[in-house]
């Protein structure tokens, strides 16, 4: 018997049961503390290196000891047991690999990979703190940045597409974590649903996409999930 294809969307707040700050929540939320426009967006790089780096060293050093949580294993089992399976993050605290998960999309970029402003240098660095800031090129002396999306700033085209695709050929879209409010990312489990799959949320509120879910788990996806898998499994005979 054929096993339902998956794709999964996932955001910050896959993360939070690991420790790691979401977005949009006003009591945590990250960027409630700061002015995005200020600080992750080309401009406020091109005007104020130094800031912009002291903000994602800043988020580094949250992130380097956070661990992946029981969600982040479970998307990594079903990374392991499905043939057909894409997991789509717009995370860029690298919470997933670590986890061990392997057919992944990251839309936003990856924060411990820093690249070079003019050459092709790219390095993985999960050095914290990071000194001298900014840091500068070995190869060419130019500035460095963080490789990751800005406001502002286009996603990658193979990558957003290749995810495109893993929804629409989905039986399943699962949403994990994510406000649905920042595009193109959110318009992804749409297309599952547009074919007649299924879409089913995990977050602990509703969102704009609720209305569209088949079922919304709400609770904290590191427990919500396990337990969806666990009768996923049973229901397939895994
Ligand atoms: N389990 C499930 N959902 C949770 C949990 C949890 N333990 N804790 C918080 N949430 C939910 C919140 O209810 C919220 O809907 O996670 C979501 C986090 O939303 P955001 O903070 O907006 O993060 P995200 O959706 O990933 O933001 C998208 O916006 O700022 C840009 O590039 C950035 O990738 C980010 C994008």
């Amino acid at each position: 018997m054929n096993l339902p294809r998956i794709a999964v969307l996932t955001g910050a707040g896959v993360s939070a049961g690991s420790g790691v700050p979401t977005f949009r929540e006003a009591a945590v939320g990250l960027w409630s503390q700061y002015d995005p426009q200020k600080l992750a967006t080309p401009e406020a790089f091109q005007s104020d290196p130094k800031l912009v780096w002291e903000f994602y060293d800043w988020r580094r050093q949250i992130m380097v000891d956070c661990q992946p949580n029981h969600a982040h294993d479970v998307l990594a089992a079903m990374d392991a047991t499905l043939p057909e399976f894409t997991l789509v993050t717009q995370n860029i605290d690298g919470l997933h690999p670590l986890a061990g998960s392997k057919r992944t999309l990251f839309l936003h970029g990856d924060i411990w990979t820093i690249r070079c402003t003019r050459c092709h240098y790219r390095q993985q660095n999960r050095q914290v703190p990071l000194q001298p800031l900014p840091p500068l090129c070995p190869e060419c002396a130019s500035l460095l940045r963080p490789d990751v999306v800005w406001f502002g700033e286009s996603l990658d085209w193979t990558i957003l597409s290749a995810a495109g695709e893993a929804f629409a050929q989905a039986d399943i879209a699962l949403v994990i974590g994510t406000s649905a409010v920042v595009y193109p990312a959110a318009q992804l489990p749409l297309y599952t649903r547009k074919h007649g799959g299924r879409l089913y949320e995990f977050n602990t509120e509703r969102t704009p996409l609720s209305d569209m879910a088949t079922a919304t788990f709400l609770g904290p996806s590191e427990d919500t999930l396990p337990n969806w898998w666990q009768d996923f499994r049973q229901e397939q005979g895994l």
